[in-house]
Formats: C-alpha cells, sequence, structure tokens
C-alpha cells in the first residue's frame, strides 16, 4: 500500500456510541489515505459519522469510535472492514457520462483501431462503480462493429473497483427505470435491455466482453496485463497529488504504446507526469502514451 506521511493509527477505543471523537476521525483520515489514497478533509467528518453510524449495528461494536480502532488494528472481520469501504467511496456514475469522451472513442478511436484486430482490444475501467462505464464501453464497441460490419467477440473490458458492493452490483447487470433514465439514449435501452421484475437486465452480447474484478488501485495492476486504452475517469479527484502521480506512472507503464487513457474533462493531469500527450477533439481531452 502506499504509505503517504507518518501513520498515526494507534488510538483508544472509546465509547461514545454514534459520535465520532477528534482522534478517531484523524486516524480514519490517516488510514483511507495510506490504504486507499482518499483524502476525506475536516468538511467530511459529519458523512463519516453518519455513514459510520449506519453500519454500526450490524457490527458486533459499541461504538464508531471502537468500529475505526478495529480497523486500524487490523482486528475487524473482513466483511466489516469491506462494509466499511463500501460505505465511504462514493460511488456516483450513470450511463455514457461526459457523452464527447465517447463520440472521440466511436468517431476517432475506434475507427483507428479497427484496422488492427479489434477483435482483441483490451480495455479497461478503472474505477467503475456500478458498471455503467465499461458496459457503456461494450454498447459503444457493439454498435461501431455493428455499423463497420467488424466483429468483436474476442474484444476483453475489465472493470475494476475497491468497493465489492457496486462490483457485485456490476456483476448482476440489472438496472433500475431511474439508473437507466440517468444518460442511456433510447434506441441502445431498447436494443440491449430486457424487463426483468420491474427492472431492465442488459443482455448479453453486452456483457460476455466485460469481466468484473476487485482492485485498489493502490496495489499492483501489473497482473492485469497492457490495455489499448483505460478509462479512469471521477476516481483520482478524491487522491492527493502525490497519490495521483503514483496511480498514473504505474498506469502508463500498463498502457500499450501508442494507447489511450481517459480522465475525466474536469480533471487534469498532476505536475511533474511525463510519457503521455494531450490530444483534443470533439471539445474534450484525452491522453496517449509516448516512448
Ligand atoms: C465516482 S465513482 C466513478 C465511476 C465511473 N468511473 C464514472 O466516472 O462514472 C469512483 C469510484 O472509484 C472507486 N475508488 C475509490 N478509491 C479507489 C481505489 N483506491 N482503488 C480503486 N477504486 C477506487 C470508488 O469505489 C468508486 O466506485
Amino acid at each position: 500500500m502506499f504509505n503517504g506521511g507518518a501513520s498515526r493509527l494507534s488510538i483508544q477505543s472509546s465509547f461514545s456510541g454514534n459520535l465520532l471523537s477528534d482522534q478517531a476521525f484523524e486516524a480514519f483520515q490517516q488510514y483511507m489515505h495510506d490504504q486507499c489514497g482518499i483524502m476525506i478533509g475536516q468538511g467530511k467528518r459529519y458523512m463519516v459519522q453518519s455513514r459510520l453510524g449506519t453500519i454500526l449495528p450490524e457490527t458486533k461494536t459499541a461504538s464508531i469510535d471502537e468500529l475505526i480502532h478495529g480497523l486500524i488494528t487490523n482486528t475487524l472481520p473482513v466483511k466489516t472492514k469491506t462494509r466499511i469501504i463500501d460505505a465511504i467511496t462514493t460511488n456516483e456514475t450513470y450511463w455514457f457520462r461526459d457523452g464527447r469522451q465517447f463520440e472521440v472513442l466511436a468517431k476517432v478511436i475506434f475507427p483507428e483501431l479497427a484496422t488492427h484486430p479489434f477483435n482483441a482490444l483490451r480495455i479497461w475501467s478503472a474505477g467503475c462503480s456500478h458498471g455503467q462505464e465499461p458496459y457503456s464501453i461494450s454498447m459503444a464497441a457493439q454498435e461501431f462493429a455493428q455499423t463497420q460490419g467488424v466483429r468483436c467477440p474476442n474484444m476483453q473490458i475489465i472493470g475494476t473497483d475497491l468497493s465489492h458492493q457496486v462490483l457485485e452490483n456490476a456483476r448482476r447487470a440489472i438496472y433500475s427505470e431511474f439508473s437507466l433514465s440517468r444518460g442511456l439514449p433510447n434506441h441502445l435501452r431498447q436494443r440491449y435491455f430486457t424487463p426483468w421484475q420491474e427492472q431492465w437486465k442488459l443482455k448479453s452480447e453486452i456483457t460476455s466482453k466485460v469481466s468484473f474484478r476487485p482492485l485498489n488501485l493502490l496495489s499492483s495492476f501489473s497482473l492485469l496485463g497492457k490495455f489499448d486504452i483505460i478509462f479512469c475517469r471521477n476516481v483520482l479527484i478524491y487522491f492527493s497529488s502525490e497519490v495521483k502521480l503514483h496511480i498514473l506512472n504505474r498506469m502508463i507503464a500498463s498502457l500499450k504504446p501508442e494507447g489511450y487513457l481517459f480522465l475525466s474533462s474536469t480533471e487534469s493531469l498532476p505536475r511533474g507526469l511525463t510519457g503521455l500527450e494531450t490530444l483534443q477533439a470533439h471539445g474534450t481531452r484525452y491522453y496517449r502514451r509516448i516512448d
């Protein structure tokens, strides 16, 4: 794990029930930074207290401070630790988010890569949340393949996330009416979704290209192999520049030569990062590996 600053992981447990002490909050901030890269500002204190308070009844701990003490001393069951991480991460996402980037994908990158074996493309959605991002990529690829008369049964899209809960939802590929109303064009809903117990299930022609696995971006990801395209959007915004740099340097190494990287259009590269050139098309920025 990344260990950016001095670790202050020892606090005494106190029994203040649902109230979060200053000491425990500070220790939690440090833990989330060191273990997950996530920076939790002072303004998030109430959010932490309220989210940890919600899961407290499921755990065998008497107070939020005790829960945090168990977390940092590594004495909690794995299940409880996972629940804490799930509760703290922000998983906001929707279909075809940052639409101009999907235009670049469909109109610039796919046509260029179609002259290579399109079928063998490998794409990584890092911090994929509930799956809308990798499945939007899969739909875009399917639409492109159909209109161009190419086939892509072996295309691989890998979605990874720190939160186990979101990955469970992503694997099920069943979405509510509300979720579909956020960004999904009507013609794609009709083509790729079927009604499923008052919800909507994605068809296997889209899900079969996508696989999911848990991954903390602070740990090694070299085993995932090399990618033609990496999406890492709205994930690094929660990290310090130091951690961002550490992750992006390893992501560049995970790109094939001239492979592409997408951050969200509101994010920028941290200072001191080399190995990427900035490109612009369809009103948005994206990056390509240069050696
Ligand atoms: C706001 S969502 C972005 C989802 C999607 N990429 C998008 O742009 O719509 C951020 C995701 O990053 C994940 N995340 C946060 N820290 C992470 C870490 N250290 N390693 C892997 N994923 C992380 C969260 O669990 C969350 O699902």
